[in-house]
């Protein structure tokens, strides 16, 4: 098998590669693609070295499959040429993600929507992949009547430059900034570019993405982004109002039983998910699960994941996974 990773250089890119190699694929065949700069620079993958590639050149040479986390831009321009060509693309960025005829999947909840002979399938934003895992099993339960949701987001979802702002802050140096504002011991309450209603893309593709993902374009969503100076993962406080009424336990179990959920929630011993724990993991953490007592079949949740894992890589290498396995 030929596998392209395009924008292999980097944050996603690179733990892209990583993933491929913990997941069983460090035998394919794996080319690399970055923009012009990065041409012939070498990237370390399982025992061997890769050189990195223009995008042109690979896509000349006929992958099966090509994972883009290279920004929407390069998605838009590239994609649809690696799929005349017969490469199955499956795109990290915004770019395809709301199309009609595109699927925007997270493997557990709806593989079913990539249909044979799909050439682009596209990978959802991060904060919307933790979320909408964590409460598939309540949608499928009980039905979601509205979602108000609220992030924390982790700095390496901007990328390697507001990493190096928050790094650079931290260290009190003058810093090239990834933001308008410091991130350091601070808030923004901003999270990609702002619409002319208010709210940010960032909140928007939350509210699009969740609605596409559970085919149920009645769900009522509103977001609020924030981005915080941590780096092991995005967190989110969100407020569920469920269609039917619920029982807390049976709550716990179908989140236990959600595959890639993982509950952590035992407030007598202080024991609920933060970033620090879930950098590095592929799962989605859920803990302060309780009743929204302020409005009937109302529920309370703290979502924790890795972003650049679940939120990213790993959902795209499972998409990987079930076209390989079709
Ligand atoms: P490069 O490192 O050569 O700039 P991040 O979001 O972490 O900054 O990573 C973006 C990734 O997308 C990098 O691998 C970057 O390559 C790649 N990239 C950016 N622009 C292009 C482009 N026009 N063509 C191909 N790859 C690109």
């Amino acid at each position: 098998m030929k596998i392209a990773v395009v924008g292999a250089t980097g944050l996603v890119g690179g733990l892209m590669l990583k993933v491929l190699e913990e997941r069983g694929f460090a035998q394919e065949e794996i080319l690399v693609a970055a923009s012009e700069k990065s041409i012939g620079k070498k990237i370390k993958f399982s025992n061997r070295e890769l050189t990195v590639q223009s995008v042109e050149d690979v896509i000349n040479q006929e992958c099966d499959y090509a994972i883009f986390s290279a920004g929407g831009q390069t998605s838009k321009k590239y994609a649809p040429l690696f799929a005349q060509k017969g490469t199955i693309v499956i795109d990290n960025s915004s770019a395809w993600r709301m199309q009609e005829d595109i699927p925007l999947v997270v493997p557990e909840i709806n593989a079913s929507a990539i249909k044979n002979g799909d050439k682009i399938i596209a990978n959802p934003n991060c904060s919307t992949i933790q979320m909408v895992l964590a409460l598939s099993s309540l949608q499928k339960n009980y039905g979601i009547k509205r979602i108000v949701v609220s992030t924390y987001q982790s700095v390496t979802g901007t990328g390697v430059k507001a990493v190096k702002q928050l790094d650079c802050e931290k260290e009190n140096k003058e810093c090239e900034r990834a933001y308008p504002y410091q991130i350091f011991e601070n808030i923004l309450p901003h999270g990609g570019d702002f619409l002319s209603n208010g709210y940010t893309t960032e909140e928007e593709k939350l509210i699009n993405e969740t609605r596409k993902i559970f085919s149920d374009s009645s769900i009522a969503i509103t977001a609020t982004v924030a981005r915080v100076p941590v780096k092991g993962g995005h967190s989110e406080a969100v407020n569920v109002e469920l269609r039917k009424p619920f029982d807390l336990n049976d709550v716990y179990k179908l989140l236990e039983s959600t595959k890639g959920v993982v509950v952590l929630d035992k407030p007598s011993e202080n024991l609920y998910p933060m970033p620090i724990n879930a950098e590095g993991k592929d799962e989605v953490f859920v803990g302060r699960i309780r009743k929204d007592e302020s409005i009937e079949n109302g529920l309370n949740l703290w979502i924790v994941a890795d972003n650049l894992r679940k939120g990213a890589a790993t959902n795209a290498v499972q998409i990987l996974e079930y076209l390989t396995s079709k």
